[in-house]
């Protein structure tokens, strides 16, 4: 499989380690030169958007205009119905100005206390833009249900209390590969893919 991208070079537009890890090993096959934002010393915009798309749209935007290169954003998080779709955008600031997801997996489980649906999802918006001004967005999604305790240290953020349906393992408990093969950010990914490849 390959993609065209001009230059073949592409910025993935986050500081979160994680992210930049997975959507690292996501574009692993296509031979692209791959720099992340932290490491071109570029800021992070303030996220005002109100939606994952909107905010991965101005994460994008933000990055290909600094960098002067394609740019690859991810805004993702964790939904909860009980909860009215919290975390939801908010999923990093749950876990407070330290980004402790102990603490935030704690809150979402004190949150839940009483109620009977755990289920959740995982969103992930990736946005593809390009100096200049053009930009797309693709979205991705996984059901499943939350455990307590928290579970297995293999993935980042809520992974160790996310349980994708029809499995018995969280995804903190689930090989990288595993993951890569149905994760919301994946399932985004190949709507990427079938855009770029036409
Ligand atoms: P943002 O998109 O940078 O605002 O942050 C999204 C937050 O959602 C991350 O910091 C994680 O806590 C959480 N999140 C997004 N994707 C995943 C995932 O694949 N596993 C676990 N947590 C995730």
């Amino acid at each position: 499989m390959s993609v065209t991208i001009p230059g073949n070079r592409i910025v993935i537009a986050s500081h979160n380690a994680g992210k930049v890890r997975e959507i690292r090993e996501l574009l692993d096959p296509f031979g692209l030169s791959v720099v992340s934002a932290g490491e071109l010393g570029l800021e992070e915009p303030e996220e005002t958007g109100e939606t994952f798309a909107a905010n991965a749209e101005l994460k994008a935007r933000f990055v290909a205009e600094g960098s002067g290169l394609p740019a690859l954003s991810d805004d993702s998080g964790l939904a909860v119905p009980a909860l009215d779709g919290a975390p939801g955008i908010h999923s990093a600031r749950w876990a407070g100005p330290k980004r402790d997801f102990g603490l935030a997996m704690e809150k979402v489980e004190r949150e839940l206390d009483g109620k009977t649906d755990r289920s959740a999802y995982f969103v992930c918006a990736l946005c593809l833009a390009f100096p200049g001004g053009s930009a797309e967005v693709f979205e991705g999604r996984i059901d499943g249900d939350l455990v307590w305790p928290p579970r297995g240290d293999k993935g980042f953020g809520y992974d160790p209390i996310f349980r994708p349906e029809g499995h018995d393992i969280t995804f903190g408990e689930m090989e990288p590969a595993a993951k890569h093969a149905m994760s919301h950010r994946a399932r985004a990914f190949a709507k990427l893919l079938r855009h770029l490849q036409g």
